[in-house]
């Protein structure tokens, strides 16, 4: 075929180079797998699959067999759509500068084989003399043109090939042998081990794992944000307790993994965003059971991943905790979707300074996802912009009111949670201060002190029970996870497992261990209690009383606002005693969980420290929680959105600092405009 254009292109006076540049896809470099190949371009490692999006036509198939192409049988390729009715040099120099800039898969070793196609025009013309010597410098081997161009010498109609299939602008690969066309993917590697398995498109809805262990990406220029797919082409990593369809799933348990097979649906969650146009890649790094396991020894089926904040040695935090990594390191990234039941979403967001939240409780369907507690599993997004994070936050959590343009006049601080023990480094109180009072200015408020311990000693309601705030709720996390996960979670898996395997155990690590044995013993009887105790505590923040009313003008009262993460540093190989039971008490990041309310972590800075792996001073960041009445979740969206345009909040980079462009103190200078489509 190569054979074949060559001679056709030349009578046409289209063809610029007499010599096909073929020696960028050699059998050298690609390698054949069951489900298509790698192959090298330019020493970038591309995926080619297996699942044809288009195929030439008017090329005979005995042409393309004929053609002696031993040596090469796929062609890197792109296609370029153009709206004018005379096609120059410019043009084409002005859509590779494009292509170049948009999308990370595109590189100019693609232009070796072109197919120009015309989306306004009937009939269309190509100014030779302005393009060819600009096909030559971009080592442009093969020009194709759509029936629309009618070239000025002859008009030789094979020449004019059309395809089987309309093709979005953007690299492919062409295969010489079919003339079918396949996507092209840029594979690209996890050198943080934030992924646990790469995943690509099965072409039935369904999803399978390229070979080897890099994480296969499409091209950007597939994908346009439309109405119907407001989130066109934002690549997405899952948290894999998520089930996908054609995929295992893990929970970050090995056992798991290999017990059950492919998954048979995704879950309505992850479907939702994939069917607005998010492209997933891949499963990610997940603390066993999104339960509770800390580096260095607890996370013994898998590694743990690695934040890249800092030294590059600190903790990541959990249990969202490849989402979390993967998107503080990754540009070709744009959001990972996580879960929070107790804090695994804002501990990772803390850890490595991104937008991430909790939403309200039951802000989207839980189906198909490995549960911890029902009632409490929530569904979060990671994101590095805080228009990012709007726009999918509006896109999946339908069915909250999204119009919301004022915000609370009503500031609520608690004095506990900024002391200086509480946060412990004059930096952050410095970064944290002027934040707060960024914030009083947006929302023209002065700050509220509150002490809920105090307020719940004077204002609780006259049915519960007599004791401190603390006291009642000590045990309700630890006994409302370990005993839902043992007995929809573990008992089950325990069961199917010892029934394939002669009656053996299945390895989980000691973290879920110890609570899932506290489960079995607690029954759902312990169960029901902490069920009462949380509900309690849910109806009074909700409540007149409490701090989490409705307002409706503004969806929610007030913000609660407290310090998430402040720079404390915290290395990841640092070794702990065993597992302890997960009683956690009472604190301000419990409060989402108990009332079920939403609680959006943003990075609003970073602060130094010497750093006993590097030896140099690092910068870790600074983030802070807003939290606001129940399913005020876009009234959040929108405030953030329209602080991050006022300069309030900005994006934030991946790497080893949040705002690189500028170091300590980080003041006018974002970081890297994360994509925002
Ligand atoms: C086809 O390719 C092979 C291997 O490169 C070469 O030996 C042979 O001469 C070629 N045949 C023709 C007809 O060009
Ligand atoms: C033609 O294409 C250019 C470049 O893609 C684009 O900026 C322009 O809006 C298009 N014009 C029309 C009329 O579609
Ligand atoms: C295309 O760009 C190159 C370099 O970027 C420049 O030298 C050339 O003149 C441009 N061609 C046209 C036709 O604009
Ligand atoms: C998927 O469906 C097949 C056929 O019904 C079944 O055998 C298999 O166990 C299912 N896989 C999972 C993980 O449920
Ligand atoms: C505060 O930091 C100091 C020194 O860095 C440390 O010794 C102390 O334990 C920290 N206190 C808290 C409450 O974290
Ligand atoms: C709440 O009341 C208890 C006694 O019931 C008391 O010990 C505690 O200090 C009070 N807490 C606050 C913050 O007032
Ligand atoms: C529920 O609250 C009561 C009263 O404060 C307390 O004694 C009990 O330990 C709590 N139980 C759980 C599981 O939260
Ligand atoms: C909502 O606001 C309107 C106008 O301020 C007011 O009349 C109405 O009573 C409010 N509704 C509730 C439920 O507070
Ligand atoms: C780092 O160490 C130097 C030298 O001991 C000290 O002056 C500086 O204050 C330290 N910086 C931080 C952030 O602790």
């Amino acid at each position: 075929m190569i054979q074949y254009i060559k001679q056709q292109a030349l009578y046409l006076a289209i063809l610029c180079s007499a010599a096909l540049t073929l020696n960028r896809v050699s059998p050298a470099n690609a390698e054949n797998l069951a489900h298509g190949r790698v192959t090298v371009l330019d020493g970038i490692p591309y995926y080619v699959d297996d699942i044809p999006v288009s195929r030439l036509l008017d090329v005979p198939a005995s042409t393309l067999n004929s053609a002696n192409l031993s040596d090469v049988d796929i062609l890197p390729m792109t296609v370029i759509s153009s709206n004018t009715s005379d096609f120059t040099g410019s043009e084409l120099n002005a859509t590779i500068a494009e292509y170049s800039t948009r999308d990370d898969v595109f590189s100019l070793a693609f232009l070796n084989t072109i197919y120009l196609t015309n989306t306004k025009h009937g009939s269309a013309a190509i100014d030779v003399q302005s393009t060819l010597p600009e096909l030559h410098r971009n080592g442009n081997s093969v020009l194709m043109v759509s029936p629309e161009y009618h070239p000025s010498e002859t008009a030789h109609p094979a020449m004019k090939t059309r395809l089987s299939l309309e093709l979005s602008v953007g690299p492919y690969f062409l295969s010489t042998k079919t003339g079918q066309i396949f996507k092209a993917h840029r594979l690209y590697e996890d050198p943080q081990m934030a992924f646990l398995e790469s995943s690509v498109s099965d072409g039935m809805g369904g999803y399978r794992p390229p070979p080897g262990r890099s994480i296969a990406v499409p091209s950007r220029l597939y994908y346009t944000v439309t109405a119907e797919k407001p989130l066109a082409g934002l690549r997405l990593g899952v948290k894999d307790i998520y089930h996908i369809k054609g995929l295992r799933t893990s929970g970050g348990n090995r056992a798991y993994y290999s017990l059950y097979g492919p998954r048979n649906a995704t879950g309505t969650a992850v479907q939702r965003l994939i069917n607005k146009g998010a492209v997933f890649v891949g499963k990610m790094g997940t603390v066993q059971f999104a339960n509770g396991d800390r580096p260095t020894a607890d996370w013994v089926d898998f590694h743990c991943p690695f934040n890249p904040r800092g030294d590059g040695y600190q903790d990541p935090s959990g249990s969202s905790t490849g989402p979390g990594a993967g998107m503080g390191a990754y540009d070709w990234l744009d959001i990972a979707v996580g879960s929070d039941t107790g804090g695994s979403m804002r501990g990772p967001a803390g850890a490595q300074g991104l937008f991430g939240n909790r939403p309200s409780t039951g802000a989207v369907q839980l189906d198909n996802v490995i549960p911890l507690c029902s009632g409490l599993d929530t569904a979060g997004v990671f994101a590095r912009s805080a228009h990012t994070w709007a726009r999918v936050a509006h896109t999946w959590y339908q069915y909250f009111d999204g119009d919301y343009r004022s915000y609370p006049k009503r500031l609520l601080y608690p004095r506990n949670s900024f002391t200086p023990k509480a946060i412990n480094n004059t930096d952050a109180s410095a970064v944290i201060e002027r934040f707060v009072l960024k914030l009083e200015t947006f929302l023209g408020a002065q700050r509220t002190h509150v002490d809920i311990n105090s307020a719940w000693n004077s204002t609780r309601p006259s049915d519960a029970p007599d004791t401190t705030l603390q006291d009642m709720l000590h045990y309700t996390y630890g006994t409302l996870i370990s005993v839902h996960q043992w007995l929809h979670l573990g008992a089950p898996f325990f069961q199917d497992y010892a029934a394939k395997h002669d009656d053996r155990t299945p390895y989980i690590n000691p973290g879920p261990l110890l609570r899932w044995n506290i489960g079995k013993e607690a029954q759902q009887e312990g169960w029901d209690k902490a069920w009462q105790n949380k509900t309690i505590f849910q109806h009074w923040w909700n409540g007149d009383t409490g701090f989490g009313a409705h307002d409706n003008e503004t969806c929610s009262d007030a913000i609660y606002i407290y310090p998430n993460s402040v720079g404390s540093v915290s290395y990841r190989d640092e070794y702990f005693g065993p597992p302890s039971p997960p009683f956690w008490g009472m604190s301000d990041s419990n409060i989402a969980v108990f009332a079920g309310v939403p609680d959006l972590v943003v990075p609003i800075g970073e602060v130094p420290y010497n750093s006993t792996k590097s030896g140099k001073t690092e910068y870790l960041p600074v983030t802070m929680s807003l939290v606001a009445a129940r399913s005020c979740d876009l009234m959040l969206a929108n405030m953030v959105r329209e602080m991050e345009a006022q300069d309030i909040l900005r994006p934030v980079a991946v790497g080893p600092m949040l705002y690189p462009s500028k170091g300590y103190p980080s003041s006018n200078v974002g970081g890297k405009l994360d994509y925002l489509g």
